[in-house]
């Protein structure tokens, strides 16, 4: 049996619908430009997050971009993060001008070092922007402390209702970033029907420069105090959000019940190291991650098996190509380098089957003989 590394259709068949009413309403009041399914998504997305504000956008890119530029990062500034994520982390710094500082990762987690980018910061060191890989929480505690004054950024975009106990208390993916960003693309979460982000902070004049940014800098029409951007959430993406929102603490707890169904199948395996997850941390499981032996082998026999997988993420971004300027080498961040020739994602998205689950931990299993 064939399983897909992620079935967009399983989870559209349980909600059609709602999200099909939902977007008609849209079509019928003619309302497609921040209209009133954009605001109310932001007033729960800033209810589950725990922050007093919420700001939809384009995209996960644009709300890490629009975060930058709030923060006024530009030319002659730099911006700490980790070479281990999806390339829009560092492509925005790039593209504000600023640039990216790259620091390796805990290799248990797959996140940021907090003492790896407390020891980066410097007198140019305008943000440190912590990624919550694969739905799991950076250590925003321990990166805070380090660095103390630097803002720091949360790029939630694959994490949205993750949880951290932080001193005693739950604390929210993007809560106490100065700016968290999170993306709705369509394989996230909590995905919509095309592109779509948002922001959240507890800062209000932050928040008012990010509603301002997104419409040309200016909140008056036709006036304008800075050069912003075009870049807002599409009222019609806000209606499949709010259809599918209530179902989202469900979703990433059956991907949980996914992720535990494995961790259980491959527990006898030494050439697969399950996914760690912090015991302060709760993962959504934006992605199921192992660590295998002769990575590119099982690859190879899970293709012929029909079974979806990806590789999150095969080059580390110190050393792509269009960051040859940097003057990063290979070895400079060997935690990161290795996690990209080790890693291997399998499907974990909400619907699949038991079945299902059996037949993919069956041919990892089947690869190494067991
Ligand atoms: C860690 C990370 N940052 C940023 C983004 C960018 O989000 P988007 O695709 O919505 O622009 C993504 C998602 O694709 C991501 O996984």
């Amino acid at each position: 049996m064939a399983v897909p590394l992620l079935d967009l259709k399983a989870q559209y068949a349980t909600i059609r619908d709602d999200v099909v009413a939902a977007m008609m309403r849209v079509v019928d009041d003619q309302t497609f430009i921040l209209g009133p399914q954009v605001k109310e998504l932001e007033d729960k997305v800033a209810e589950l997050s725990n922050t007093k504000f919420a700001i939809g956008c384009a995209s996960g890119t644009d709300a890490l971009l629009l975060a930058m530029k709030a923060l006024d990062i530009g030319p002659g500034d730099e911006v700490i993060t980790t070479p281990f994520t999806f390339f829009a982390t560092a492509g925005t710094i790039h593209n504000v001008g600023a640039k990216p500082v790259f620091v390796d990762i805990d290799p248990d987690t797959f996140n940021i070092l907090p003492q790896a980018a407390a020891a980066a910061v410097n007198s140019r060191t305008k943000a440190v922007m912590p990624v919550d890989l694969f739905g799991q929480m950076a250590a925003m505690d321990a990166i805070m402390t380090a660095i103390q004054d630097v803002p720091v950024i949360e790029d939630a975009a694959q994490a949205i209702g993750a949880t951290r106990e932080i001193g005693g208390r739950t604390v929210r993916a993007g809560e106490v970033a100065t700016i968290g960003t999170f993306s709705f693309f369509p394989s996230k979460n909590l995905g919509g029907y095309g592109d779509g982000g948002m922001m959240v902070t507890q800062d209000e004049t932050l928040a008012t420069r990010l509603m301002r940014l997104r419409v040309h800098g200016g909140l008056k029409t036709y006036f304008h105090d800075e050069v912003g951007f075009n870049s807002r959430l599409d009222s019609l993406q806000a209606a499949v959000l709010l259809a599918k929102l209530p179902h989202l603490e469900k979703w990433s707890a059956a991907r949980r019940r996914n992720a535990a169904y494995y961790d259980a199948a491959f527990a006898d395996m030494d050439e697969v190291r399950t996914p760690y997850v912090d015991p302060h941390n709760v993962s959504i499981y934006n992605q199921y991650t192992i660590r295998a032996k002769r990575r590119d082998e099982l690859q190879a026999h899970l293709k012929e098996k029909g079974i979806g997988h990806s590789v999150y993420y095969p080059l580390p971004l110190h050393l792509q190509p269009c960051f040859k300027y940097l003057e990063y080498r290979e070895g400079e961040c060997p935690e990161s380098e290795r996690a990209a020739k080790e890693v291997v994602s399998l499907p974990i998205y909400p619907e699949l089957t038991e079945a299902q689950l059996d037949e993919v931990a069956g041919a990892v299993r089947q690869f190494y003989g067991h």
